[in-house]
């Protein structure tokens, strides 16, 4: 029979990485993709009550509500692609209770990858950030310009993207990290994120083909 697909969860810091890293896992594992981050801005985009309760928090850096957040990631958790292929789920729990609304649906990772990032690193990932709304790439103006004029041409930033703005949201990530840690440790790997991409990717990818390999044939144990 076919091996269980791959669960994952990655967390750390605004702008430790998470987006990029899943970007290069997804190419290799071919998980789905699921960040909450990008779901709450769909949802803004839409113009939803839904976005507009949900755009007043992330303006303020602090958590969207249980509420939004929680059924938003869960749907997207159950679709049949995810259950198939397997996920990635990113940015999500923030919060010791919506760590328990997973345990709830009987949801559990088998890795959980916390990003470990020196913290005036950050502040200069954020304000170089931009994005390509074509191809939803994520590029940095120093450390991962775009490839063409054409690109840079088009490429935004995020509402959220000032010094002042990361500062609340890092508030907010320390407020929340221990408790979350707390309730995944037994299989929490924490990951130095600030070397080049690569060498932060080398690291989560040798222990997720380590994983894979252990559901295609499980060690015996005698
Ligand atoms: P979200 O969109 O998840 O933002 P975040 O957690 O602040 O994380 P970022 O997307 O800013 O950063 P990242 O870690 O993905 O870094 P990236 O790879 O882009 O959430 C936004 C808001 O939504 C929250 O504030 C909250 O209000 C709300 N929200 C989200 N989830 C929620 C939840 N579960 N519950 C309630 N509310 C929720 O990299 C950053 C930059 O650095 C890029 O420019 C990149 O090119 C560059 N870079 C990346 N890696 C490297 C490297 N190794 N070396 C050099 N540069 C690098």
């Amino acid at each position: 029979s076919k091996p269980e697909p791959l669960r994952i969860m990655i967390s750390g810091a605004p702008a430790s990485g998470k987006g990029t890293q899943c970007e290069l896992i997804t190419k290799k594992y071919g998980l789905v993709h699921i960040a909450a981050g990008d779901l709450l801005r769909a949802e803004v985009a839409a113009g939803s009550e839904n976005g507009k309760r949900a755009k007043e928090c992330m303006e303020k850096g602090q958590l969207v509500p249980d509420e939004i957040v929680v059924m938003m990631v869960k749907e997207r958790l159950f679709r049949p692609d995810s259950q198939e292929n397997g996920w990635l789920l990113d940015g999500y729990p923030r919060s010791l209770s919506q760590a328990m609304a997973l345990e709830d649906f009987g949801i559990r990772p088998d890795l959980f990858i916390l990003l470990d990032v020196p913290e005036e690193i950050l502040v200069e990932r954020v304000v170089g950030r931009r994005l390509d709304p074509v191809t939803g790439k994520i590029y940095h103006l120093k450390y991962a310009p775009p490839e063409t004029d054409e690109i840079a041409a088009r490429l935004t930033q995020r509402f959220d993207d000032t010094e002042e703005k990361v500062k609340l949201r890092l508030g907010t990530h320390h407020q929340n990290v221990e408790a979350v840690l707390a309730a995944y440790e037994d299989i929490t790997m924490k990951v130095k994120g600030d070397g080049p991409k690569e060498e932060v990717f080398a690291k989560i990818d040798s222990a997720l083909s380590e994983l894979e390999q252990k559901k295609i044939s499980p060690v015996s144990t005698n």
